[in-house]
């Protein structure tokens, strides 16, 4: 709903500058308040004990030795839990992941909570925990698709169906003139933000105060109510500032209830900060996959069909298989497309959203797969791309919003100097005599957009203020928001008052799904335009106003100013309008959502080109990624500084995806291998010598009135096809499991 009389033009310049953070130097100068650095008078600690059992029972704790530790307050167990107005697997709504809070002796995967301490101090509580010395009655595991049976889910995602597809994919393949039939495997990826889930909960009566990381506070209060049998207006959640989120701080997490209920438990403010190790298990995890690849294509390099196979995991209590078959939606052109998964059962946490969802890993198998299949073609593969450009989006064949792809490829083509790559494998030698390949990659990610609401108020004084309960993982909605809303007021930053981060402003919607700029900014849009129409009506209806009778011409708002739109020599200020009306203040609201007759017969995608280049060690197998260059097109930029940083932090999770990242779960406890920011390997800066990342114009009228797509998830997409397709390119190897560790690639 746009609720802007169309009569009212805003003028304003903060879009598109190149702002650094707001908040930047709150956060180097440590005086930013992240949700662990608070402490209330009295607060106590409290501390995880987690299973050493993927799956079984607690079959004793040691509740006495731990209680009888210096300075440990009380043990919370599901024997004296505070009781929940309902179970907590109990599905209230399709975001209503089961969590495990102390409802039973059960253990569903390792690291799943199984009893808290609570203490005076970090320390005692943690002793207390390593005094419980838990007991269990362990049963076998399935950590692997080797290990157990398949099944068809009812659906992946959220909602999303198990089988999609138009066309026979059978004819398309057996009339082919060539063929790829291959299988890529990509691992579980666990967060790793630099802040934990962390939680200090304070109850003041029937009303709960929290201090938590949140990219969906509104979602949050509504589970929280749930689970508490209050009234969500009840929970105040502050939350102004993320250490990453990622998805991971999307909803609500077990151990974060546990810190509430320990709260309950103790009657006194408690502060709960989950172990690094810890974060392997209860938090949401990027789900395991499999990915059989057929595609066929004809003489010409044009595509026969695409079969997209995709076996996933999921735990055993609950349902979330990644959605990896998107990419292949949307992509490349094609008569025929199949994509369909099958799940599996494993003893782990629920996998859950880990950036780009889906996306990330379906990315690398179908990139992998296309730049096969333009092998076999023997075609570049960038004119292979180009060859199978999808017009339409190949899922459904509506047309896009717009798609500005082929900018990208020949800008990050060029950047690159794609032209002069041979086009055989392992015809490159550096000086050091490392075999050098050169890959691209296609990325994608679709322009969600959520619900939101905003508020805007102009003062007497002539500033502004606009309130949304957004969130700030570090992407920079604190600054590109308030660059949305101080054009929405056509007042400069330095005359906004601009407030996120709290519950009790207006539901912003889930930072997630890289949509929060686009819903977000609408609502802020829709909100500073009625703000503007009210204000202009105050001085429309006044006589004494230069703007009085200005009606069906409307007005125009400049610099905080209102001006005649038939003769912009006839204006006055925000401030005078309010104070000859007697006025404090006046206020709008808006919405921010989805225009639905534009969703209904568009696709809206945001659309880039990664091109990577990698050495490989002949002797060692190490590879190195040496260059990377991506171009994106995403709509409208509001803040480039803030864009490219977002673009470049998806592009290292790229390499991260291709090289480092893998959760290694030992089949025979289900627990893991390598749960810790020691053995869990993520790129550091040795590790990224050289990204780029180019932004492309695109203009784009249909997806929401500001134009803006979305780019918190793109640079992840095409990134690890580009490195292990440069791999290949480097070597002669095709290594289709993730990550490319150097056992791989021993030739
Ligand atoms: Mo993202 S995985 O939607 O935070």
């Amino acid at each position: 709903m746009n609720i802007m009389n169309t009569a009212h033009v805003r003028h304003g310049s903060n879009i598109g500058q190149n702002l650094t953070r707001r908040e930047g130097a709150l956060k180097v100068t440590g005086a930013a308040r992240y949700a662990a650095d608070h402490h209330p008078a009295g607060m106590l600690y409290a501390v995880l004990a987690v299973s050493a059992v993927a799956r079984g029972r607690v079959t004793a704790l040691d509740v006495a030795a731990a209680k009888a530790h210096p300075g440990v307050v009380d043990v919370m167990t599901p024997q004296n839990a505070p009781k929940l107005a309902h179970h907590p697997d109990e599905k209230t709504n399709p975001f209503a992941f089961r969590l495990d809070i102390l409802q039973d002796a059960q253990v569903r995967y390792a690291n799943q909570p199984i009893a808290v301490v609570i203490g005076e101090s970090l320390e005692a509580a943690t002793e207390g925990a390593v005094l419980l010395a838990p007991a269990y009655q362990a049963e076998d595991v399935v950590v692997r698709f080797e290990d157990g049976e398949h099944f068809v889910p009812a659906a992946v995602g959220v909602g999303a169906p198990a089988e999609e597809g138009h066309g026979d994919v059978e004819a398309g393949l057996r009339n082919a003139a060539q063929r790829v039939d291959v299988t890529y495997d990509t691992p579980a990826h666990y967060h790793n933000a630099l802040e934990p889930h962390a939680i200090v909960a304070e109850w003041q009566g029937e009303r709960l105060i929290i201090d938590t990381p949140s990219q969906g506070m509104a979602i949050a209060q509504g589970r929280l109510a749930g689970l508490f049998g209050i009234a969500p207006e009840d929970i105040y959640i502050r939350s102004p500032y993320l250490g990453g989120g990622f998805g991971g701080k999307g909803l609500i997490a077990g151990p974060q209830v546990l810190g509430i209920m320990a709260a309950k438990l103790v009657g006194k403010p408690v502060k709960l900060v989950m172990r690094r190790e810890q974060l392997y298990g209860p938090i949401g995890h990027r789900g395991v996959t499999r990915q059989h690849m057929r595609l066929g294509a004809d003489t010409e390099g044009g595509l026969t069909a695409i079969d997209h196979h995709i076996l996933t995991a999921t735990s055993r209590f609950d349902d979330f298989f990644e959605p990896s078959a998107g990419v292949t939606h949307t992509l490349y052109a094609t008569p025929a497309l199949l994509t369909r998964y099958e799940g599996m059962r494993f003893d782990t946490g629920t996998p859950l959203f880990v950036r780009a969802p889906g996306e990330a890993s379906g990315s690398v198998a179908l990139e992998g797969a296309i730049d096969e299949l333009a092998e076999a073609c023997g075609m570049d593969p960038l004119a292979f791309r180009l060859k199978n450009y999808a017009e339409t989006e190949p899922l459904t064949g509506k047309p896009f919003t717009s798609k500005a792809l082929r900018a990208c490829y020949a800008q990050g083509a060029a950047r690159f100097g794609w032209a002069k790559r041979p086009l055989a494998a392992r015809m490159m030698t550096d000086a050091q005599g490392l075999l050098t390949g050169w890959g691209v990659g296609t990325a994608t990610f679709p322009a969600h957009m959520f619900q939101a609401s905003a508020r805007a108020e102009i003062r007497s004084d002539g500033s502004g203020v606009v309130e949304i309960g957004a969130h700030d993982m570090g992407q920079g909605a604190w600054t590109a928001l308030a660059q949305i809303a101080a054009d929405g007021l056509s007042l400069d930053m330095d005359k906004l008052t601009f407030r996120i981060g709290t519950s009790d402003l207006p539901d912003a919607g889930i930072a997630g799904g890289s949509a929060h700029t686009a819903t977000a900014g609408s609502a802020i849009h829709n909100a500073t335009g009625a703000a503007i129409a009210a204000l202009a009506d105050i001085a429309m209806r006044d006589e004494t106003s230069p703007l009085f009778g200005a009606g069906n011409a409307g007005v125009v708002s400049r610099d905080g100013h209102l001006y005649r739109r038939d003769d912009e020599s006839r204006g006055e200020s925000y401030a005078t309008i309010l104070s000859r009306a007697g006025l404090d203040s006046v206020e709008g609201r808006g919405e921010g959502a989805a225009d639905q007759a534009v969703t209904e017969n568009y696709a809206g995608h945001a659309h880039g080109a990664v091109f990577a280049e990698v050495k490989v060690d002949p002797e060692l197998g190490q590879v190195r990624v040496t260059r990377l260059v991506g171009a994106f097109a995403a709509g409208r930029v509001i803040n480039p500084r803030m864009v490219e940083s977002q673009y470049l932090g998806g592009m290292i999770w790229g390499v991260s995806f291709a090289l480092h990242e893998e959760a290694i779960m030992d089949r025979r406890t289900g627990r893991p291998v390598n749960g810790n920011l020691a053995d869990y390997h993520v790129p550091v800066n040795a590790d990224i010598p050289s990204v780029e990342a180019i932004l492309i114009d695109e203009q784009d009228s249909l997806i929401n009135a500001l134009g803006i797509k979305g780019v918190g998830e793109i640079g992840i997409t095409g990134t690890a096809g580009a490195i292990v397709n440069a791999i290949w390119h480097a070597t002669g190897i095709r290594v289709r499991s993730m990550p490319v560790t150097l056992d791989k690639l021993l030739f």
